[in-house]
């Protein structure tokens, strides 16, 4: 019999194409994952769970999946599974490291250019037919300095990209050898370096017991005066109420953020605060990179389920 693989999320159709060509039996079901009574009660019938991050791979489900040999989440961060438990009954959980990075990348230094000239807050003045030219002063990149904490596949990328800018890069990453950081033209430092020279700080590391809160207050009452923020990684790795008191003390000139430590976010510390941009998580959501991730999960979901590779 045909394995059998449910997308409970929204992935691109390419995805379904793949399982259909590769002999895979797939319901297409985007809405389900975010019902959990629902998807608690269909898990039992299939091989294989192909998910985004809207649905949450809780004990539940996992008790509840009783054929279930694979899970493969179509973007990075698999904080949305309960691996422990997954890998107790022999799940294997798989995700796509490099379909989005280019895309996660470029937000981030969309995000950089966003708070570093006021865009959001320009914008929303100008079509309220407010013509306030002098309100909106801003700062050039060139010259400035990039802090980079986690220079890895997106954080490297945006390495690269600062340097195009004209930016000095400060990568604080202990997985980053000397020769490496050489040969991407950047200078690896440890925290408190970047966070003492930092014009701007981006994140782009996973949410692990050792990088929650990397951005404290204790951290933060160590950057630089009028230091930008930025974070396009994961919620939790900065103090956000911290945050929204360096904003409002002016230590922090701004804030760029598209991930929050509770998501879906309706509120947060740092709503409302004058430059602070925000995005609901959209650092992976361009047609590319999801038509990356899909193509990516749906190809290693079927070699796995059929040839156990
Ligand atoms: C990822 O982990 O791939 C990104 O944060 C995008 C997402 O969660 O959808």
């Amino acid at each position: 019999m045909a394995p059998k693989v449910l997308i409970s999320d929204k992935l691109s159709e390419a995805a379904v194409q793949i399982f259909r060509d590769r002999g895979i039996d797939v319901d297409f079901q985007p809405d389900v994952g975010k019902d959990k009574e629902k998807l608690s009660q269909i898990i039992g019938n299939y091989d294989g769970l192909a998910i985004r991050s809207a649905t949450k791979v809780t004990q539940k489900i996992i008790d509840a999946a009783t054929n279930l040999r694979v899970i493969g989440r179509a973007g990075i961060g698999t904080d949305n599974i309960d691996k422990e438990a997954a890998s107790k009954k022999g799940i294997i959980v798989m995700n796509t490291p490099f379909g989005n990075m280019i895309t996660t990348a470029e937000h981030a230094i969309a995000m950089m250019f966003a708070v570093a000239r006021q865009i959001p807050e320009a914008s929303a003045s100008t079509h309220d037919g407010k013509w306030e030219k002098s309100k909106f002063m801003g700062v050039e990149l060139t010259g400035k300095t990039l802090g980079v904490i986690g220079a890895g596949n997106i954080g490297g990328i945006v390495c690269d990209r600062a340097r195009a800018l004209k930016m000095k890069v400060l990568a604080y990453d202990p997985f980053l050898g000397e020769e490496k950081a050489k040969k991407m033209g950047v200078e690896k430092v440890d925290l408190d370096d970047l966070l003492a020279r930092a014009d701007f700080i981006t994140l782009h590391v996973p949410f692990t017991d050792q990088t929650a809160n990397i951005l404290s207050a204790d951290a933060l009452a160590k950057t630089k005066k009028g230091v930008r923020i930025i974070n396009c990684a994961r919620g939790g790795l900065v103090d956000e109420k911290a945050l929204a008191e360096a904003l409002k003390s002016g230590h922090v000139a701004g804030a760029a953020f598209d991930v929050f430590a509770k998501e879906p976010a309706s509120e947060n510390p740092l709503f409302h605060l004058p430059n602070v941009v925000c995005t609901p998580h959209l650092g992976a959501a361009t047609t590319e990179a999801q038509e990356n991730v899909a193509l990516q999960v749906a190809e290693q979901m079927s070699n796995y389920l059929l040839t156990g590779a």
